[in-house]
């Protein structure tokens, strides 16, 4: 199957899920899910969430399919999902064998994406998703990732976690 009519299946279900799951929390846990088992390339797929009140701000991990990862509070200031969540800007890194910024989740790991969920405006966490094969992460995949990244920051608006 093509990888775009791929993208268009899995973001119609996608879609249908943030209709129909009944909490952010349901929606995050089967969108990793479904992300993990329908994207061939998408090896780890997990949120990290800010901690409310916490200071200095601190990335918590959340729903995640995948490998367990060692890096389960990250500050700001640190990883992919530190550059990531400071910035409110998406990243996409192709050889993270090339990124200083890169935190080792599994060595296997070759390219990775984070894309902030912003609520009421404010980045409130992100969509992380790590691949074994360089370069996954082409424009048409952003697009897909953001889309679900923005599923969920509308879902918090509407139905707190
Ligand atoms: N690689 C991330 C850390 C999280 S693991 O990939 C699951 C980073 O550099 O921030």
């Amino acid at each position: 199957m093509p990888v775009a009519t791929r993208i268009e299946e899995v973001r119609t279900e996608v879609t249908a899920l943030a209709e129909s799951a009944r909490t952010v929390e349901d929606l995050m846990h089967g969108m990793v899910k479904l992300l993990h088992d329908r994207m061939l390339k998408y090896n780890w797929v997990g949120f990290y969430m800010l901690e409310p009140e916490a200071q200095p701000p601190v990335l918590v991990l959340g729903a995640f399919e995948g490998a367990m990862t060692p890096h389960t509070r990250i500050p700001l200031n640190q990883g992919i999902c530190g550059a990531a969540a400071s910035s409110g800007q998406t990243v996409v890194v192709d050889d993270v064998a090339k990124d200083p910024r890169y935190l080792a989740c599994s060595l296997e790991t070759r390219s990775e994406i984070v894309v902030p969920v912003f609520a009421h405006g404010a980045v409130v966490g992100e969509l992380d998703i790590d691949s074994h094969f360089p370069a996954a992460f082409t424009p048409e995949h952003q697009d897909f990732v953001q889309h679900c990244a923005m599923l969920v920051g509308k879902k918090l608006e509407i139905a707190p976690a």
